[in-house]
């Protein structure tokens, strides 16, 4: 009995051995665990045969606004001159060029609670105290998150920047700030902005 359970061994180590051989095989390996080694996608300059896409081009071109230009802004660009957030002489622009409606504080309220609330709260209280500070992300961001509201006493030197500076940092970020050009459209970041300022005037 023992004789034949130590063959048994024998042959199955054999076998083991015979499997790392380092011969070359021109069957795929057996994968067990798939990982996500097949991902159903298009590589850079591959052909489509998507249904709805005729040209069969697997990189495809940004949707147009209602502007004719892509949708995605790029870091700086500006559609629309007279949204820009600098004037003839190069300086920051003290009044926000979209009017404050109730559906354009809506809008900026929300975007406002979509995009900055994580960090700078949903006060614009910010703080980087994991006891005290406002936003889920920034009460562990390694930078302080400033504070949008007046504070008697304190450097208030965020609270007093212009509409247009407050649009340059949602545009292009600020120090360990991410940019939200390319996520926010232009006359929804002035929206954005304009919920910065009704948010600063509930502590005033
Ligand atoms: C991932 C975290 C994070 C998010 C999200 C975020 N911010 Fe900030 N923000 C920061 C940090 C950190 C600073 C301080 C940057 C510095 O001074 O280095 C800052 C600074 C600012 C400042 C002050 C800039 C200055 O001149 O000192 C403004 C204004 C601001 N953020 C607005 C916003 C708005 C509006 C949004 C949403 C569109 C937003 N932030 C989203 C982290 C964030």
């Amino acid at each position: 009995m023992s004789m034949r359970l130590s063959n048994l061994i024998a042959v199955a180590l054999l076998g083991a051995f015979a499997a790392c051989r380092g011969g070359i095989s021109d069957q795929p390996p057996v994968h067990l665990v798939l990982d996500m080694d097949f991902q159903p996608k298009l590589k850079a300059q591959s052909e489509s045969h998507f249904e709805g896409w005729s040209d069969h081009r697997g990189m495809r071109v940004p949707p147009m606004d209602a502007n004719g230009r892509t949708a995605v802004v790029a870091r700086g660009a500006m559609p629309r001159p007279e949204l820009n957030n600098r004037d003839a002489s190069n300086a920051f622009v003290t009044s926000n060029p979209v009017a404050a409606t109730a559906e354009v504080l809506a809008r900026g309220r929300k975007l406002f609670d979509i995009n900055c609330a994580v960090c700078h709260g949903y006060t614009g209280q910010g703080g980087n105290d994991p006891q005290k500070g406002h936003g889920l992300v920034g009460r562990r961001w390694p930078v302080a998150i400033p504070n949008f509201h007046f504070v008697e006493g304190a450097d208030n030197r965020v609270a007093s920047l212009a509409e247009g500076e407050y649009f340059e940092v949602i545009t292009n970020g600020k120090g360990t700030m991410p940019a939200y050009g390319a996520r926010i459209a232009v006359e929804d970041r002035w929206a954005v902005v304009h919920y910065i300022r009704a948010l600063q005037n509930l502590s005033k």
